[in-house]
């Protein structure tokens, strides 16, 4: 038992969508009387503003992070940029969805180990995957935390890399001023609920400067259709729908004020939180480069690290316990070499960190985790 005798939940969704609920209920209101429910005024000015947000020329409303990835490298297809069977780099130890949206337009995923500090791609160790038929690579910006793109960029300029940056973690996340999202030739972003920028169902975009990508993407995903009844490649329907934008306008103006109090979280567990057993996340709290849209620790005993945490009523989460190579949908990948992933996947463990969090309970995480 803690010593505020009550659950510490991990991510309070509706505390979180409770902040905004006129707002937000006023804005889906509109959608309501208008009769008019997709690709309509509210996605439209959704992919505006988030574009201005992170400072792209495009955005386009998708149904979820996963479309996202897959619309962006099955346009670079379209378009000549990408071929199937081309490798693509990308962590081992990311979410599977950014392994699944490679294999999904048939070219390869090359698994990347990370930096073991950041959990990120760096350029360190990327040239020993390089082979002839390397054409893209995806930085996935894990727990928040943007990877060196500046430096992934100049390898990727070197090589004559795609970049796809997956941005489903990261909304809003800085490098040198510039944001995750306008980094690499293209970004995916997820509104998965319980993201950064949450929806209240499934929702994704992709930013990017490029027009014609863009073009590209925003008929694949309605169809293959720019003009109604009339397909020019064989698309998909994968649309933002205008609920979901008309919350996302709502909850993008507060974005950053909840990122901030994020933050305000993760340095106090970072300086607090004194408890050998522990590993806690490498990051540079002078940078505005992580979001904390997770905080994670390490402990070479996380199972009883779990136990204790849930016995002291702190709601945990494993980000993610099996790597992509080890899923059965990968099963050609099961021998892979891979002991920084695996280690990784196997110390890991999300503490809770939220906008919405009392400051009492993040007190008393950190007392709960010193006494581990
Ligand atoms: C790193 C990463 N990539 C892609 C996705 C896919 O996003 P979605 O769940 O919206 O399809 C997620 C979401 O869980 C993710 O965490």
């Amino acid at each position: 038992m803690n010593k505020i005798n009550s659950m510490i939940k991990f991510l309070d969704l509706q505390k979180i969508n409770n902040q905004y609920q006129d707002e937000i209920k006023a804005s889906i209101n509109d959608v309501f009387n208008s009769g008019w429910y997709i690709l309509g005024d509210k996605v439209k000015k959704f992919e505006s503003e988030f574009a201005d947000y992170c400072g792209t020329k495009h955005c386009i409303g998708v149904a979820n992070g996963l479309d996202a990835l897959i619309l962006v490298l099955n346009a670079w297809v379209e378009l000549g940029r990408l071929n199937k069977g081309d490798e693509i780099l990308v962590p081992a130890n990311t979410y599977i969805a950014t392994v699944i949206a490679i294999s999904k337009v048939g070219c390869i995923p090359v698994l990347v180990e990370p930096d073991p500090n950041t959990f990120l791609l760096d350029t360190e160790g990327l040239k020993d995957y390089i082979t002839p038929k390397t054409k893209a690579m995806m930085p996935v910006h894990l727990y928040g935390q943007l990877a060196d793109m500046e430096k992934l960029m100049e390898f990727a300029d070197e090589h004559a890399l795609l970049v796809l940056e997956d941005s489903a973690q990261s909304h809003g996340a800085t490098q040198n001023g510039k944001k995750s999202g306008n980094w690499g030739h293209a970004s995916g972003f997820s509104f998965y609920p319980g993201k950064n920028l949450g929806a209240l169902g499934d929702g994704g975009a992709v930013t990017t400067n490029d027009d014609e990508l863009a073009e590209m993407v925003r008929v694949l995903g309605n169809y293959g259709s720019e003009k109604k009844y009339h397909n020019k490649v064989v698309g998909m329907n994968s649309r933002l729908d205008e609920i979901q934008a008309a919350a996302l306008s709502v909850k993008l103006k507060y974005l950053d004020k909840d990122t901030a109090y994020r933050r305000k979280i993760a340095l106090y567990y970072s300086e607090n939180i004194k408890n050998p057993k522990l590993q806690l996340p490498s990051w540079d709290s002078s940078a505005m480069n992580h979001v904390f849209h997770l905080y994670v620790v390490r402990s070479n005993n996380r199972k009883e690290l779990q136990a204790y945490l849930a016995d002291n009523l702190i709601q945990t989460i494993v980000h993610y316990p099996i790597p992509p190579h080890k899923q059965d949908a990968y099963k050609d990948f099961a021998s892979l070499n891979l002991p920084v992933t695996e280690k990784i996947h196997n110390e890991v463990l999300s503490i809770p960190v939220s906008p919405v969090m009392d400051w009492e309970e993040v007190i008393e995480v950190v007392r709960v985790l010193n006494e581990f």
